[in-house]
């Protein structure tokens, strides 16, 4: 179920058009929390890796997805991921966890099992900004606010290369890919949803970008009755 009384502000995009960068920031601004729903494919990656569990293996990953031996955590600098307790965060934003979790998140019954812990989010919050792939199509169809982030590809390529530290040839072979996979698959795939505002973000820094957003958050704040 989705509480209809919190303000959900839903943010999808491709990779590195700064997603978590604006999230995390228009939380902070407004005392929200924030959530990264790669975080929730990500996660399930490094436990299939844990356990020795193929990226194809559709019925074990099913199984996985709901496992309670891991769990997804909210906090103000990052989603973090807690395996049987431990805090495997460092492993669940590397570049080969991103390529892998994009593999697994093809697979409706992943995605449908992991779309409740998603919407588990916004209980209990006075608002939540919620980051990924289809926040505004599927995880919160009716967020008052919708944006979609877009940047060119090379800026998008540059940005991740830096964050990295890795050659941006590299990065764009491996960006390339994910975005095709995660924008033609048939299960909820990248999309602009209805009624999001576009923004791209090439020629703008952060606090730009946020101040854009944010005004749309006010202006909807202003009318939002709960
Ligand atoms: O945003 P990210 O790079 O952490 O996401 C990792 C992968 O997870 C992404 O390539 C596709 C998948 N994903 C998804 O299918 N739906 C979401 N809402 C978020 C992420």
């Amino acid at each position: 179920m989705i509480d209809k009384k919190v303000f959900v502000v839903a943010i999808d995009g491709p990779s590195a058009s700064g997603k978590s960068s604006v999230s995390r920031e228009l939380a902070r601004r407004h005392g929200w929390v924030w959530v990264s729903t790669g975080a929730f494919y990500r996660g399930l990656a490094v436990v299939a890796r844990e356990l020795g569990v193929a990226t194809s293996d559709v019925a074990k990953l099913s199984a996985l997805a709901d496992d309670e031996r891991w769990q997804v955590v909210l906090a103000d600098d990052r989603t973090r991921v807690l395996l049987d307790g431990k805090d495997v965060t460092d492993q669940v934003y590397r570049e080969d966890i991103g390529n892998a979790a994009s593999t697994i998140s093809q697979i409706p019954a992943v995605r449908s099992r992991l779309l409740e812990g998603q919407r588990r989010c916004a209980k209990g919050v006075a608002g939540l900004v919620a980051e990924g792939r289809d926040c505004g199509t599927v995880v919160f169809p009716d967020a008052p606010v919708k944006i979609y982030l877009t940047a060119h590809s090379e800026h998008r390529f540059e940005r991740r290369a830096r964050e990295e530290g890795r050659s941006v040839e590299e990065t764009r072979a491996a960006q390339t890919q994910r975005d095709l996979q995660d924008s033609t698959r048939a299960s909820a795939p990248l999309q602009v949803a209805p009624g999001a505002v576009v923004i791209d973000t090439s020629h703008l820094d952060l606090p730009g970008v946020v101040n854009k957003v944010d005004d749309l958050v006010k202006a909807a704040l202003a009318s939002w009755k709960n």
